[in-house]
């Protein structure tokens, strides 16, 4: 996820970039640019790695001459942060300028073509690709130039390009990543989000998939694919400058939680290559390499954590590995016994969390290797690791991991698959069915997410208890784990995460009328189980909230509660189970007054043991 802004009107363009540029930084923070096109066609473009305090030094004193420019707050996906790698991107010539958000999906295709055909790269983003592409398709109009280049993109994409020849033309175009543009007197703007001109004007146009704009000699042309204009009545945002910036959501984490379909889609798009077949990079492609692993040893912290806990089983049962789940923090001072043929699998969102990196040392002073899930493009964890797989999960603002947790089982279930298919433990056959069962996860969460109301109205039920217990079996487990960490971190709320058939070896004890008990009883294979454990829980009087599958009519006679999520694969239900978990504590929290972007006592990235 990155902000990009560009704006053509009356004025001087480079301080109102600027101002345009903050309201988009919480969409990517790791560097930034801006480049400034003068009436006669110069240029002036500042680019640096940081965030935009640093940007706000350089251009401090620099001058840009020129009422067109278009700007760019980066949040890395391909290529590690740098002034290299920042926005905006040029072609061969420095002629024409591009900011991107998105994920070019067939980027290393583009480039190897392109390279044959003589042009020079200076980044390693998939964007310059986009540049070069225009380049090439450029006879004299920057429209008809930007159309050609989008048809041969895969992936998602919200552009705003700039041309030296043209310069008093701005052009704009999206496909599934966001783009609005702003209409004020004489001056128009093209952004990523409202707030980026929302101090301006409230006239605003949303882009649908694949149209393009051209904004120039007073006018604004909109139109699509095939080059037909496209009619389209400007509106008038009502939101004020805060809502906005949260998308209309009440608070980030409520943003991230609803992401979260986009963001598992974003992680599985770069992981598959155009035929279908799973695409990483390194030693993790090496056949007899995956064939002679001994163990996996995943470490991580937290969430991090209940991601591994879930991935254990995906390994286990698709790759045939056995699997150990350590908490990093345990992990580091424990003198682990790794061997040869072991590889350690770190999980963190940031990159940076401190217990994890030890971990990760630890681990490399012994020479088994280790592989980095990791959120943060460029984070320390990416720069020590030997391998690196990301999750595209954006941002995250809100303290409470919930997008990340989400995209992290995309990352580590595509990663079980592929060690599934080389050490020949899955058929063809059964891994063709897993790799259409995950890619059709992103639509069951869009589901669940439409049944908030249930959710809601269950947390007014049960918002002034004072102590929780969430239960689940098998793969549900760890998701009542994660449920029971949801809960006590934002509405600080005790909540235990219980493995279902353990509950009866003491905190039993714990069930009144006054101790909800959340069960996580998805119809798997240890449903008959679990609904004994309910009865249990029914017989010592305590209400029970249950996570159930949507054909399951039966719960519902020995539930208080039932928050429902569509049937999926047993190994692949956590990513939706989770929703309502995530749903339930964020309303609950809101409930009782709770800050759930800013919990008490939390910090996002835990640099400190
Ligand atoms: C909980 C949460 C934390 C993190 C943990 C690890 O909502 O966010 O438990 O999961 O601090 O952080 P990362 O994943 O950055 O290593």
């Amino acid at each position: 996820m990155c902000g990009i802004f560009g704006y053509i009107g009356n004025k001087e363009a480079k301080e109102i970039l600027f101002e345009g540029l903050r309201r988009l930084e919480y969409r990517g923070y790791d560097s930034a640019g801006i480049c400034v096109i003068g009436e006669d066609g110069s240029f002036t473009r500042l680019r640096v790695r940081g965030n935009l305090d640093v940007l706000e030094n350089h251009i401090a004193g620099a001058q840009m001459p020129g009422k067109i420019g278009i700007a760019h707050t980066r949040w890395a996906t391909h290529g590690a942060p740098s002034e290299q790698n920042a926005h905006p991107h040029t072609d061969c010539h420095e002629n024409l300028f591009v900011v991107h958000n998105g994920i070019i999906e067939n980027f290393s295709q583009l480039k190897e073509e392109l390279l044959e055909r003589g042009h020079e790269f200076s980044s390693e983003t998939d964007t310059e690709v986009v540049a070069h592409l225009i380049e090439e398709k450029y006879e004299g109009d920057l429209s008809i130039a930007v159309r050609e280049a989008i048809k041969e993109i895969e992936g998602s994409f919200a552009i705003a390009v700039v041309q030296r020849k043209e310069p008093s033309t701005l052009v704009a175009a999206r496909r599934e990543s966001p783009l609005v543009v702003g209409i004020g007197k004489d001056e128009w703007f093209v952004a990523s989000a409202v707030p980026a001109f929302l101090s301006r004007t409230k006239e605003v146009i949303f882009l649908e998939d694949d149209e393009v704009v051209c904004i120039g000699g007073d006018s604004l042309k909109i139109t699509n694919l095939e080059g037909f204009e496209v009619e389209r009545q400007a509106q008038e945002i009502t939101w004020d400058l805060d809502a906005a910036e949260k998308s209309g959501y009440e608070d980030f984490m409520l943003k991230e939680i609803y992401e979260q379909p986009r963001a598992f889609t974003d992680t599985l798009a770069d992981k598959f290559n155009r035929e279908g077949d799973i695409s990483l990079e390194g030693f993790l492609l090496d056949k007899d390499y995956a064939k002679s692993l001994r163990r996996i040893v995943i470490v991580a912290c937290g969430t991090s954590y209940h991601a591994g806990l879930i991935a254990r089983y995906l390994f286990e049962q698709w790759a045939k590995v056995p699997v150990e789940v350590e908490i990093a923090s345990e992990f580091r001072y424990r003198g682990a016994v790794l061997c040869e043929r072991d590889l350690v699998i770190a999980i963190s969102q940031s990159g940076e969390t401190a217990d994890t990196l030890a971990s990760v040392r630890e681990t490399k002073a012994t020479g088994v290797p280790v592989i980095a899930v990791v959120n943060v493009v460029g984070s320390q964890m990416t720069r020590e690791a030997d391998g690196v797989i990301y999750t595209h999960a954006g941002p995250e603002i809100g303290v409470a991991a919930t997008k990340t947790f989400t995209s992290q089982m995309a990352a580590l279930a595509v990663l079980a698959l592929h060690f599934g298919k080389l050490r020949d433990a899955l058929s063809e056959g059964k891994y063709g069915v897993i790799t259409e069962a995950l890619r059709g996860i992103p639509d069951l969460m869009e589901e669940v997410l439409s049944s908030d109301e249930q959710v809601k109205e269950c947390a007014h039920r049960f918002s002034d208890c004072d102590d929780f217990l969430f239960l689940g079996r098998g793969i549900s487990f760890p998701v009542a784990l994660e449920g029971a960490l949801k809960l006590k971190e934002i509405s600080y709320i005790h909540a235990e995460g219980y493995p279902a058939g353990e509950m009866k070896h003491g905190p039993i004890a714990l069930l009144d009328k006054n101790v909800p008990v959340v069960a996580v009883a998805i119809r798997d294979s240890l449903y008959e189980k679990m609904i004994s454990n309910i009865e249990e829980v029914k017989a010592r009087g305590a209400p029970v909230v249950a996570v159930a599958s949507a054909g399951d009519p039966d719960i519902e006679k020995i539930c208080d509660r039932v928050l429902r999520v569509p049937e999926s694969m047993e190994l692949l239900s956590p990513p939706l189970a989770i929703i309502p978990l995530q749903l339930l504590a964020y309303h609950i929290a809101k409930i009782r007054g709770c800050n759930v972007d800013q919990p008490r006592n939390l910090a996002k990235t835990v640099t400190v043991e």
